[in-house]
C-alpha cells in the first residue's frame, strides 16, 4: 500500500501503455453519487426495479424517471481534477492510452478526453428497444411520464443507451485485446463489485503487469492489485499523472 502523501508521478516508458478503468468514484468528487456507498444510488434505488431489461417491460415509466433524475445531475455535474487528469494523459501518450469507464456520465469528455471506451453506455444517448437497426443517438430528453417516452420510426419506444443487468457490457473484443497488450494497469474509483470490469486487473496481473489502484477504500479485488494508492482520484491523479 502506498502512503498516499508520498505519490510521485509514475513512470511511463516510450513502450508502455496504460489501461485506466474508472468507476463511480471518479465522478464522485464532481457531486454525482456512486452506487454502493452510503447514499448511494443503490441506497435509494432496486437494481430490479430500474436497471434490468426486466424492469423496462414491467415499467418503462419507472425506468425513464430513474435515468431523467441522473440526466439531471449529469447536465448539473462539472468534470473534476480526475477528469482532467486523465484528459491530459491522453494528450501525451495518445493511442498508448485505453481509458475505458464504467460510468455513463460525459465528464471524462468534457474534461477534454477524446477516445472513452464507455463499456456500461451513455447516459445522454438513447436508441430504440426494438434491434431495428436504427442505433443509438445523442439524446438529452428528460422524460418522466409513458406517454412522453419517445417512440422509434419503427414503432418501438425508445429507452437509454445503458447497459443493464442480465446485457452484454459493450465494446468488450475491443477492451479485451487492450488488456493482452497493455504494460500497465490502473483502476479508479470502482469497488470491484461488478464483472466482467472487476475481473480486468486479474487478467493483467496473470501477464505479469504493474496494477494500481486509487481509492479511499480497498476494492473488492484488493489482493489483485500490486500497488494501491488509497486517496481520492481528483488527489491521487494529479500526482501520479502531472
Ligand atoms: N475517488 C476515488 N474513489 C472513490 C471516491 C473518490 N473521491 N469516492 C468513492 N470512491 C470509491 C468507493 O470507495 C468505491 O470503491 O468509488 C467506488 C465506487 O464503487 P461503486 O459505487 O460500486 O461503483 P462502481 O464500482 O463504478 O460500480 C460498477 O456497478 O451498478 C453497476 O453499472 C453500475 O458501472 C456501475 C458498476
Amino acid at each position: 500500500m502506498v502512503n498516499p502523501n508520498e505519490i510521485g508521478p509514475i513512470e511511463i516508458g516510450e513502450k508502455d501503455r496504460l489501461f485506466v478503468l474508472t468507476g463511480a468514484g471518479v465522478s464522485a468528487e464532481s457531486g454525482l453519487p456512486t452506487f454502493r456507498d452510503n447514499g448511494g444510488l443503490w441506497n435509494g434505488y432496486r437494481v430490479e426495479d430500474v436497471a434490468t431489461p426486466e424492469a423496462w417491460y414491467e415499467d418503462a415509466e419507472q425506468v425513464w424517471r430513474f435515468y431523467a433524475m441522473r440526466r439531471r445531475d449529469g447536465l448539473a455535474a462539472k468534470p473534476n481534477a480526475a477528469h482532467q487528469a486523465l484528459a491530459r494523459l491522453e494528450e501525451r501518450l495518445g493511442d498508448r492510452l485505453y481509458l475505458c469507464t464504467q460510468n455513463v456520465d460525459d465528464l471524462h469528455e468534457r474534461a477534454g478526453s477524446k477516445r472513452v471506451v464507455h463499456m456500461h453506455g451513455e447516459l445522454f444517448r438513447s436508441r430504440c428497444e426494438r434491434e431495428c437497426g436504427r442505433g443509438d443517438f445523442f439524446d438529452e430528453g428528460i422524460y418522466t411520464s409513458a406517454d412522453a417516452i419517445p417512440r422509434c420510426a419503427c414503432g418501438g419506444r425508445i429507452r437509454p443507451h445503458i447497459v443493464w443487468f442480465g446485457e452484454m457490457p459493450l465494446y468488450m473484443d475491443d477492451i479485451y485485446a487492450e488488456l493482452e497488450r497493455c504494460t500497465m494497469l490502473l483502476v479508479a474509483g470502482s469497488s470491484g463489485s461488478v464483472h466482467p470490469a472487476a475481473g480486468f486487473v486479474q487478467f493483467a496481473r496473470r501477464r505479469g503487469v504493474r496494477t494500481f489502484y486509487v481509492g479511499p477504500e480497498a476494492p473488492l479485488n484488493a489482493s489483485q492489485f500490486t500497488e494501491r494508492v488509497m486517496a481520492t482520484a481528483g488527489e491521487a491523479l494529479s500526482r501520479l499523472f502531472p
